[in-house]
């Protein structure tokens, strides 16, 4: 499969200014599945929940749903992007997967991130895996990455790529997605933003870049740069992700020993 990331600064708050930078950016794209990062449109530093109110959407039926769908249908691909959710009363922090014939499926984030907290209300929608033409797909979103239930989860449901949205601002998922890659055997796609926020009162926020492809081996087949704004495609088998040996004799699902893991969910 041919698989692209773009990296880029969106501006807060400034949703068509954005999707249009994405468009310019993904014009004559040939890709099966193109991930952009963490809300995408936007923006992230929130400053009250009226604010994310005038900026959230309804999923599917939304603007910003719209327009990832026209856009799947001209790259004829999928598209994975993150958003912020109006479902009523209350606000997600999504990735939608959509298609050339609309949306797919709907991420709503498990983890939430220092600030988030007072605005967004915590995902339930659990961790579901997709179909994305050809490959299962699953979605977290930023901070999920420090929970490696999500990603197992996603795994035993058959993921072989986990797209990972994100605006991350700690240093350290970068690194560690390398064990989330190979502690399930699968693709752990990692698309940040680059850039700063800082809004309101609030303390500045610097964007990480780096966004990345890790392969079930843990190597990483590309990393961009922390300031790099860019559409990078790299292509894969995804079926490499299938193999869940880690030796000859060690299976990572197989091998586990569920019988002792109950204080992990008590
Ligand atoms: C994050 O979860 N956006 C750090």
């Amino acid at each position: 499969m041919k698989l692209a990331v773009y990296q880029f600064a969106p501006r807060f708050g400034e949703k068509k200014e954005n999707l249009e930078r994405v468009r310019g950016a993904v014009s004559g794209l040939e890709c099966d599945l193109l991930v952009l990062p963490e809300l995408t449109l936007t923006g992230y530093q929130f400053t009250s929940r009226e604010e994310l109110a005038g900026l959230a959407e309804p999923v599917p039926d939304g603007w910003t749903c719209a327009a990832l769908s026209e856009m799947a249908a001209g790259l004829g691909c999928h598209i994975i992007c993150g958003l912020a959710e109006d479902a009523g009363e209350r606000y997600f922090n999504s990735a939608v997967l959509v298609g050339p014939g609309g949306l797919v499926g709907t991420y709503r984030k498990a983890h939430l991130f220092c600030e988030e907290k007072s605005w967004f209300t915590p995902g339930d929608s659990g961790f579901n895996v997709f179909d994305a033409g050809d490959v299962r797909v699953g979605m977290i979103i930023c901070f999920d990455w420090l929970f490696p239930e999500a990603a197992r989860i996603l795994t035993l449901r058959g993921a072989q790529v986990i797209a990972h949205p994100a605006n991350l601002v700690l240093p350290w998922c970068q690194k560690i997605a390398l064990a989330r890659a190979w502690e399930n055997r699968v693709f752990f796609v990692t698309v940040n933003r680059t850039g700063a926020e800082q809004r309101g009162t609030l303390g500045r926020l610097e964007f990480t870049g780096q966004s990345q492809v890790v392969t079930p081996d843990g190597e990483i087949l590309f990393r961009l740069g922390e300031d790099e704004e860019a559409l990078k495609v790299v292509e894969f088998d995804p079926a490499d992700a299938n193999d869940k040996m880690a030796t000859e004799y060690n299976d990572v699902l197989g091998d586990r020993r569920t019988e002792l893991y109950g204080p992990l969910v008590e």
